[in-house]
């Protein structure tokens, strides 16, 4: 335990408050929830599931043991559900809403009506052992999720045991956790709707697409930035906006006529020059300078078309907001902002291995050659090996974010001049 006296306590827990309540991923907040929880108690790893749907739904994980501090890893976007009943741990806690204390959990007393799941720890190799498992319950007695956290280390960096502080001090940070917690859902809630209103429109941009590319520029973001020197706080800070603002790359195509977004087959050259605009009407939608949500979402939404050599649209504009804007000459290489490089390839991946009613699949290898084959032309190089890198990733989340159902109105054709 790092923390003092009761009013150091309060103090330190309002400082950290005031910061989860400035993130606005619900993904980056939970990194961060866990990242302090660990951080109290000196623990090695830990996980996170939330209630979806009236089960517990994995959502998030670390292990500084299996990804190092600031991995990341495809167990982030590990598929798992658990009843909420008496037969797992977090199933119990979230039953009961007590938090519950574990010193080894593999020598679970028999009495006790849960048992250990080990699966992850086979396919990994690691070894769990104490676990101190709380409620995240918000104040309005709202259970939303569970937090578990695994092996707390002492200061020779040895497997020890969760004190009677730690579960205290855990239990109330998991109280005003839960309340922050609430509110991201909340606002992802407000950014898929506003998706869902685009899709309605056009059946390409659906709410799965939309977060698997927040997902896929997010995850190449971070394995960018660890090879180009960027520290760790300035990675989450990154993250946080950019899953959201990756997101809503497309909405632009609000403001584009149904006649275009609708046409069955292939745009002609003044359709598909009125197509170019929804990059420019996205970017007019996030105004607010000073937000930097907005200036990552305006940067995107205008460039996620733009190509490496030069070649892609809606090119170098004085002014989006005048009348009659006029497209101009293709930006090229750096030009182009970072977000928007990662986004082009996080786009066009999902668009060229997803399903369509309209469009077979690209398998996994043609997709891969595709991509390969554009860096340097379409896509920026260090992009490209960023997103090959963590190719296994990438997989996860395609697996994590399925589709749901295939779109009700499916007219809009992929074309070569529609890729994404
Ligand atoms: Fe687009
Ligand atoms: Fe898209």
């Amino acid at each position: 335990m790092s923390i003092g006296n009761g009013s150091d306590i309060c103090s330190t827990l309002l400082a950290i408050m005031e910061k989860l309540y400035s993130i606005k991923d619900l993904h980056a907040l939970l990194d961060a929830v866990l990242l302090q929880a660990r951080q109290f108690t000196h623990a090695d790893a830990g996980s996170i599931y939330l209630i979806e749907n009236g089960v517990l739904n994995f959502s998030y994980t670390h292990n500084d043991t299996l990804f190092g501090a600031l991995g990341s890893s495809k167990y982030l976007y590990t598929s798992r559900t658990l009843p909420i009943d008496h037969h797992s741990l977090a199933g119990y806690v979230a039953l009961t809403g007590k938090p519950l204390v574990i010193d080894d959990a593999y020598r679970i007393p028999p009495e006790m009506p849960f048992s250990f799941n080990r699966s992850f720890d086979q396919v990994s190799g690691y070894r769990t052992k104490s676990i101190l498992a709380v409620p995240l319950i918000t104040s309005t007695t709202n259970t939303v999720g569970v937090m578990q956290i695994i092996n707390p280390l002492d200061r020779a960096g040895e497997l020890s045991s969760f004190t009677p502080e730690d579960q205290v001090i855990l239990s109330y940070f998991a109280q005003n956790a839960a309340a922050a917690i609430d509110r991201a859902k909340l606002t992802r809630e407000i950014f898929l709707r506003m998706i869902k209103m685009c899709e309605l429109r056009d059946p390409l941009e659906t709410g799965v697409h939309a977060t698997r590319v927040g997902a896929y520029a997010a995850e190449i973001y971070h394995r960018w930035s660890l090879t180009h020197g960027i520290d760790g706080e300035e990675i989450r800070r990154t993250k946080d906006l950019l899953r959201i603002a990756a997101m809503l790359h497309d909405l632009g195509k609000i403001a584009i006529p149904d006649l275009i977004l609708k046409k069955p087959s292939g745009l002609d050259n003044d359709e598909f020059h009125l197509m170019k605009y929804h990059t420019i009407h996205g970017a007019r939608l996030f105004k607010n300078t000073a937000s930097d949500l907005d200036v990552l979402s305006a940067e995107i939404a205008l460039n996620h078309h733009e190509r490496w050599d030069g070649q892609g649209y809606p090119g170098k504009i004085d002014n989006i907001f005048q009348d009659q804007v006029q497209l101009g000459e293709g930006k090229r290489g750096e030009e182009i902002p970072l977000a928007a490089r990662i986004v082009a390839v996080a786009d066009v991946y999902d668009a060229l291995v997803s399903k369509r009613v309209y469009k077979a699949a690209l398998s996994e290898d043609q997709t891969l050659g595709y991509i390969k084959d554009q860096s340097g032309k379409h896509f920026d190089p260090q992009v490209v090996d960023a997103f090959l890198a963590i190719y296994d990733v990438i997989v996860a989340i395609g697996k994590k974010y399925r589709e749901e159902a295939a779109p009700l109105n499916p007219v809009t054709a992929l074309s070569p001049h529609n890729p994404a």
